[in-house]
């Protein structure tokens, strides 16, 4: 892995140098223990996966069964994702952007401290390529209100956009822990699926 943290900057990655080849690249945004993100590597060995999260104990642990079992094609890293998708990731390079069950802040005073928001959704758009995809999930429905408010905003910008309950759009049966833990607590749980179209810039 040649890429890393520098104080306080995260420097552009090369997924070139990082992956070894061109293949199209995933990244998961708050992935947590990484299950989904592994299942799919494995399922998929001529695509490359990036995870990140901003807890580190995920993160190293991920990292280290990555390096024991010599995994090629997918990369854990501990970041925060704005910053990371702003400075480490460059415009049109991303072919899925996956985000599942972010923290949902419930409480009115911390809304702010919410991931996904209109803004963001331009900086998703701003890095997929064309065709690109953007996978998102919560259980939370004041949450999910608010980002179709952000989808219904930037609108324009997607060819297409689908929003489901209860049934998952990408990825078949590969589930999230947190997707498996609400499922079996009979939560709803909404999607969304974000279409860049193939002329997209
Ligand atoms: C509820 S968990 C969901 C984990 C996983 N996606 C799943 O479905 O099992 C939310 C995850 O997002 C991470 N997270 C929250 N805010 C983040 C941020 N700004 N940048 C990176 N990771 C973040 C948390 O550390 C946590 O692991």
């Amino acid at each position: 892995m040649s890429w890393a943290f520098v104080k306080g900057t995260y420097p552009p990655i090369s997924f070139r140098e990082l992956f070894g080849n061109d293949n199209p690249v995933e990244v998961e945004i708050g992935c947590g223990k990484g299950s989904f993100l592994v299942a799919r590597a494995e399922e998929n060995p001529g695509i490359n996966f990036i995870g990140i999260d901003r807890v580190a104990k995920y993160m190293k642990r991920r990292k280290m069964r990555v390096e024991r079992e010599e995994a090629r094609n997918i990369q854990f890293i501990q970041a925060e994702s704005r910053k990371f998708l702003e400075e480490a990731l460059r415009p049109l390079s991303v072919s899925v952007f996956h985000m599942y069950f972010p923290d949902p802040w419930p409480k009115r005073r911390h809304r702010a401290r919410r991931t996904f928001s209109e803004d963001f959704l331009k900086l998703i758009h701003s890095r997929l390529s064309p065709g690109g995809l953007f996978e998102v999930a919560t259980d939370d429905l004041d949450y999910f209100t608010e980002m179709k408010k952000g989808i219904a905003a930037t609108r324009e910008l997607w060819d297409n956009v689908r929003e489901t309950v209860n049934e998952r759009i990408f990825g078949g049966t590969m589930k999230t822990n947190y997707e498996i833990k609400w499922a079996a607590e009979g939560r709803a749980l909404y999607y969304a699926e974000l279409a860049k179209g193939t002329k997209g810039s």
